[in-house]
């Protein structure tokens, strides 16, 4: 049996890294978050402030539960800071050499017994872990948006990822409320390796004038019981994420259904990454979002 994990450090304060800090803070952990500096630290725990006011706002918590998760929270700006942390999970921007940066700091800086892990939802774990002196004691811990609400985390191992480092993810998983399920570091792992030709075949269909993007959505949606058709996830998820995820598949596996269709660079090339930069495969300047002309 591994050293229990009491406390948690997350690096990175965006969409996935504030989640990651809400729900272990949640779960009765404390936890300290890193940011690269006070503004980016005051908006991601803006976020968390944010999403736990709607909670108690539809009865899910008391004010005085929302407050107590946040009093588990301590946001830092050096990465040092988290070495009183018996697990990291590394939630920053999807970029080898920042993540190099961020694992050799915090090897250094950690003890022993710290299990380090990346939430990448592209690249190498192995890759990552080879940055260390603790390969033994790294793995994936890849999340899914919106943190709080999505129930599954990929517990991603490598070939040096020893059985006990393994374990306490799963276990850290559970912990979380999630339910973890486990896969070999292989790109896209499991969900990304489905969902991703799946969303490329949906632009493709709309290239070729299968139907409208209102209509596959709807399709999707209400043919097989999805809770958001593939533009709308599309858009969620971040063009330029997927055209990121598709490219690293396409790369490793050179099988045509990870090739990015030409619409999706385009829009990538645009601007037009979702509902984060207004506009998509819908304009989120309308309420409701209408589907963006002149894409086909
Ligand atoms: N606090 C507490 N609970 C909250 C909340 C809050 N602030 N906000 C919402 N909730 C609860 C709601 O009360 C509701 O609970 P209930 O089922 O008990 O009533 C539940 O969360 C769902 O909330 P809503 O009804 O407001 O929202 P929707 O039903 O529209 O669901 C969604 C939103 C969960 C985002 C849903 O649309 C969905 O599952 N979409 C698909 C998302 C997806 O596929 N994500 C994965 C993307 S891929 C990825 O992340 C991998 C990366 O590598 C690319």
């Amino acid at each position: 049996m591994g050293k229990e994990i009491r406390s948690v450090g997350v690096v990175g304060c965006g969409l996935m890294g504030s989640g990651i800090a809400q729900v272990a803070a949640q779960a009765g952990l404390t936890v300290t978050v890193r940011e690269v500096d006070q503004g980016f630290l005051d908006k991601g725990l803006g976020k968390i402030r944010k999403f736990l006011d709607g909670g108690v706002a539809k009865g899910k918590m008391t004010a005085a539960e929302a407050g107590a998760i946040l009093s588990r929270i301590h946001g830092v700006t050096a990465l040092e800071d988290l070495k009183g942390s018996d697990l990291i999970v590394e939630a920053v921007t999807e970029n080898l050499d920042l993540k190099r940066e961020v694992f050799s700091t915090l090897d250094r800086a950690c003890p022993p017994h710290t299990i380090l892990s990346s939430n990448t939802s592209s690249l190498s774990i192995t890759e990552m872990a080879a940055m260390t002196q603790r390969p033994d004691r790294f793995l994936g811990l890849h999340f899914f948006n919106p943190v709080p609400l999505m129930k599954l985390v990929e517990v991603v191992r490598t070939v040096r990822s020893s059985p006990e480092t393994v374990e306490a993810g799963l276990e850290f998983a559970r912990k979380l409320g999630k339910t973890p399920i486990l896969a070999k570091d292989s790109p896209g792992f499991v969900v990304n390796l489905l969902l991703v030709p799946y969303l490329l075949e949906a632009i493709r269909a709309l290239e070729r004038g299968t139907a409208r993007v209102e209509d596959i959505d709807t399709g999707m949606k209400l043919g097989c019981g999805y809770p958001m058709g593939p533009f709308t996830l599309l858009d969620f998820v971040g063009l330029d994420t997927t055209y990121s995820i598709a490219n690293i598949l396409f790369d490793e596996f050179k099988q045509p259904q990870y090739a990015a269709p030409t619409l999706l660079k385009r829009m990538v090339l645009a601007g037009y990454h979702g509902r984060k930069s207004g506009k998509g495969f819908y304009d989120y300047s309308a309420e409701p979002p209408k589907p963006t002309e002149g894409l086909v």
